[in-house]
């Protein structure tokens, strides 16, 4: 028995849902962010029953029968391929039939391209695909598949922003794939308050999910990011989908990143690489070659780690600086790497290898707009930072992997070997790994520096102070420990 209607209440930051309305949500803890549930002007709510027969296919309204799970069959779209390498990658080995994906990203970035390639290519692997687009005109769409490629058959386009009217098309093309550019410009008629409000993006997602459930088909949504980096919207979108990913990268260069938040159906670590040319989206054959910058890597602060991101090591520079404090607290800022694992690598250098830290501002960046997250790379964020600070360059063609622990000893990492081995295809001359895994190192052609300690990474891996360059203020030896044994680098 459907029970009478009734007014209630959802946090638009969280999805909490509650029958009365709240200053605070008893979900998240945020204020002022109930929002009142969308007024029905004459069906049920978006994921009623009788909604649900409306979006799907055939519009059964017989009571759901379960049935064994060894009889649903899984269908053709089941992980196709994209043609995209890299957004296979992504997505955890392709498209699966049925799912709702979210693309989010800065406008601008690329959203709309990398959808209309992918649309462009499953049409010409014969797919059906509906693009549908409620931001530009079918001519602005033309135009920008025509710099693309060549305009497949299969592709069919829609300017629409109406959901119900989206999704009765939707019906009599029955496509394989959809992609609906964007949440943020679809409505449902009968709702109150126009696209973009945090009702109509809900119930419009709602909508298309049980859409891509009911029909099989895979549908991709496209998601503006605010300005504070979440999908415009509430974060119960994120919720429903089943995949969230991520378009990102400086506006003002070529490269984008394209990362999992969430994925029902694969790794969220798996990162993608693509170059922003002419001719769209391209996918970056040697991505650790792309965040590596060519005329840095002789300056004191500049170190190469290799990042283990999902299945593949990225090599990515990381630059510090170090320079004296005139003005009180002294500053640590930090962007591409956690501010507070930093604090623990600066402790550690300051008590274990003697560098004076303490008076001094520590800035680190990592290029390419990535973020490091993973252990491995500590003793290269430690090495850039003592390098600036002893203003002497790592040496040449050096990459340094290892876990910075407490004692200021080397750790074990993951998967060394395929660190070294993608040093290696990039011409790399030399890696410092932890003493204790020198064999998984070796055999790449690469000299194989075993270290031990931070302190002794930093005597080896070093090179010369650059001339003119003075070292900054204590510095320089003698330091408060004496600094023991000296490598070739001193
Ligand atoms: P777009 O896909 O429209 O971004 P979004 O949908 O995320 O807002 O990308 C727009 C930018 O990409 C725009 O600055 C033009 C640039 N671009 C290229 O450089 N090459 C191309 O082939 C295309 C189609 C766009
Ligand atoms: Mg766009």
């Amino acid at each position: 028995m459907p029970k009478p209607a009734r007014q209630h209440f959802f946090c638009s930051a969280c999805g909490h849902e509650a029958a009365r309305w709240f200053g605070r949500c008893p979900g998240c803890g945020a204020w002022n962010t109930a929002a009142e549930a969308p007024v029905q002007k004459s069906e049920g709510r978006g994921n009623t029953r009788a909604a649900r027969a409306r979006w799907s296919p055939g519009g059964a309204t017989a009571p759901p029968a379960p049935r064994p799970l060894a009889s649903v069959e899984i269908g053709d779209l089941h992980r196709a391929g994209t043609g995209l390498g890299e957004l296979d990658r992504v997505l955890g080995g392709g498209i699966v039939r049925g799912s709702l994906i979210l693309v989010g990203g800065d406008p601008g970035i690329g959203k709309s391209t990398l959808l209309l390639q992918l649309a462009m290519r499953l049409a010409r692997d014969g797919r059906r695909v509906l693009y549908v687009s409620g931001e530009e005109s079918e001519e602005q769409v033309r135009m920008r598949a025509a710099r693309l490629g060549e305009t497949p058959e299969g592709l069919l386009i829609l300017c629409e922003t109406d959901l119900e009217a989206l999704l009765e098309a939707a019906a009599g093309v029955a496509p394989e794939a959809m992609v609906v550019d964007s949440i943020q410009t679809l409505a449902r008629a009968d709702l109150e308050g126009g696209p973009g409000t945090v009702t109509q993006v809900r119930e419009c997602a709602l909508a298309l999910l049980h859409y891509a459930k009911g029909s099989g088909a895979a549908v991709f949504l496209v998601g503006h990011v605010t300005k504070d980096g979440a999908v415009a919207g509430p974060r119960v979108l994120e919720h429903m989908v089943d995949a969230v990913l991520y378009l990102e990268g400086e506006r003002y260069q070529h490269y984008r990143v394209l990362r999992a938040a969430k994925n029902r159906f694969g790794s969220t670590h798996e990162l993608g690489v693509f170059e922003m040319t002419d001719a769209g989206l391209v996918e970056v054959a040697n991505p650790s070659r792309a965040f590596l910058s060519e005329s840095a890597r002789t300056e004191p602060g500049s170190a190469v780690v290799a990042s283990l991101e999902g299945t593949r090591p990225l090599l990515v520079e990381v630059q510090a600086l170090v320079s004296p404090s005139y003005y009180g607290t002294p500053q640590r800022v930090t962007s591409g790497f956690d501010p507070r694992r930093l604090a623990v690598l600066l402790a550690v250098l300051e008590r274990r290898v003697g560098l004076r830290l303490g008076r001094h501002d520590v800035f680190v960046t990592v290029t390419g707009g990535l973020t490091l997250d993973e252990p491995g790379t500590d003793l290269g964020v430690a090495l850039a930072a003592a390098s600036s600070f002893r203003s002497r360059p790592v040496r040449e063609g050096t990459l340094a992997v290892g876990e910075v622990s407490l004692s200021g000893e080397l750790r074990r990492v993951a998967r060394l070997e395929a660190r070294v081995r993608e040093a290696a295809q990039l011409g790399f001359a030399r890696a410092g790994v932890p003493a204790a895994q020198v064999a998984e190192a070796e055999g790449h052609g690469l000299e194989i520096v075993p270290l031990t300690t931070l302190r002794e990474a930093i005597d080896l891996l070093l090179g010369e102070r650059a001339p003119g360059r003075p070292a900054a203020a204590g510095a320089a030896e003698p330091s408060a420990v004496p600094v023991a044994g000296s490598g070739p680098g001193r």
